[in-house]
């Protein structure tokens, strides 16, 4: 029984950042650490990223076929490389994971986050983190990130107006999420919060060990 952690947060907060520093981190102590990103990760779901995140789409997807489509990129993620690396024991590190659908399907789609909970009970896709960080940012600061980055994808430019609303959605997500997510302050130099993220991975495997949960 492996160890599945999530990095959440809005575009700009430095999740890719941030997973890839924790998998390198993580690695250093445990050699089988898999690192993944959503939506992509397989070949179905890098060519699935493509197309939902096609900022040329003519007619993008109605929002239950954009849900239909995240959660299959999930559901070949989890069949091909998450489950079976947790069940041999490894740590799995994901870019965005069932959260960003919860929170960007259900505020910016206006979907009912229960019928996106139920289609992934319904499809097996709703394995849970063992942890998630959710990576905290202004969506003033983030934008700034944003601007000096890369074009932004589809939904990036759909949801930049709505960054605010995101970020208040996670956040409501953490406080009802029963400890599972917690928020981290990403608004530090990227050692400090790197820092965080792993010693937040630390705790919780020490106390799922202690729980007699772990391996
Ligand atoms: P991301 O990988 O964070 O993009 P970047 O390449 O900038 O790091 O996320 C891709 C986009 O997909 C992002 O705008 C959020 C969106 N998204 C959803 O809308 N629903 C989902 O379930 C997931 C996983 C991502």
């Amino acid at each position: 029984m492996g160890f599945l952690v999530s990095l959440e947060g809005i575009d700009g907060a430095g999740k890719s950042t941030q997973a890839a520093n924790l998998a390198a981190a993580l690695r250093l102590a445990d050699p089988d650490v898999v690192l993944v990103r959503e939506p992509g990760g397989t070949e179905l779901g890098e060519r699935l990223r493509e197309l939902l995140l096609d900022r040329q789409l003519a007619r993008p997807p109605v929002p239950l076929a954009e849900v239909a489509l995240f959660l299959a990129a999930r559901l070949q993620l989890l069949s091909e490389v998450v489950s079976p690396a947790l069940a041999r024991g490894a740590v799995v590190v994901a870019d965005r994971f069932l959260d960003s659908t919860l929170v960007y399907q259900g505020l910016a789609r206006s979907l009912d986050p229960g019928l996106i909970l139920e289609l992934h009970r319904l499809t097996g896709a709703d394995r849970l983190p063992d942890l998630t960080i959710l990576l905290d940012l202004s969506e003033e600061r983030a934008a700034t990130r944003l601007g000096r980055g890369l074009p932004l994808d589809r939904i990036e430019h759909e949801t930049r107006g709505t960054a605010g609303g995101i970020r208040r959605g996670f956040r409501e997500l953490a406080e009802r999420a029963g400890g599972r997510i917690v928020v981290v302050d990403a608004d530090r130099q990227p050692d400090e919060v790197a820092a965080h993220c792993l010693e937040l991975v630390r705790a919780r495997r020490v106390q799922r060990d202690a729980a007699g949960g772990g391996s």
